[in-house]
């Protein structure tokens, strides 16, 4: 599917695409340009407001951190919950100040078992100056 003129796209841009009900990320990172779902891993923020650094991207919502290149996070969210392995990480606390408590409560469960998924990557090529996108079909 088209998604948009390449000429619209610059290194280091990020762009949101939306096909019916699928909003797509197209961005040119330093690895190259990758088409994923503009929602963040974790709790779905759309990743195009975020910040792309190279091959990284910073979610704008809890500060989690994504490499385009492996599709893994590189920081946890400040939520904490678990990472794509199954691993908890506790809720971020300011550098030397005593951990954060995790409040009582079905919030406070509903974060720990919050996890943070692999980047779903959709297929991408440049043809006629187009940008298209391989999204799957129904
Ligand atoms: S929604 Fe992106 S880090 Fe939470």
């Amino acid at each position: 599917m088209p998604a948009l003129a390449a000429d619209e796209l610059a290194p280091g841009d990020m762009r949101r695409v939306t096909f019916d009900d699928l909003d797509v990320l197209v961005a040119w990172a330093s690895d190259g340009i990758v088409a994923i779902d503009d929602r963040c891993p974790h709790m779905s923020a759309p990743l195009s407001l975020g910040k792309l650094d190279g091959c990284l991207v910073d979610c704008p919502l809890h500060s989690g951190q994504f490499d385009l290149a492996t599709g893994r996070a590189t920081r946890m969210p400040t939520t904490g919950g678990l990472d794509a392995e199954g691993e908890y990480h506790p809720v971020w606390s300011p550098p030397g100040k005593e951990p954060k408590p995790d409040p009582p409560g079905i919030k406070a469960e509903a974060r720990r078992f919050t996890r943070v998924r692999r980047i779903r990557y959709y297929p991408v090529r440049i043809t006629d100056g187009q940008i298209e996108v391989a999204i799957p079909r129904e």
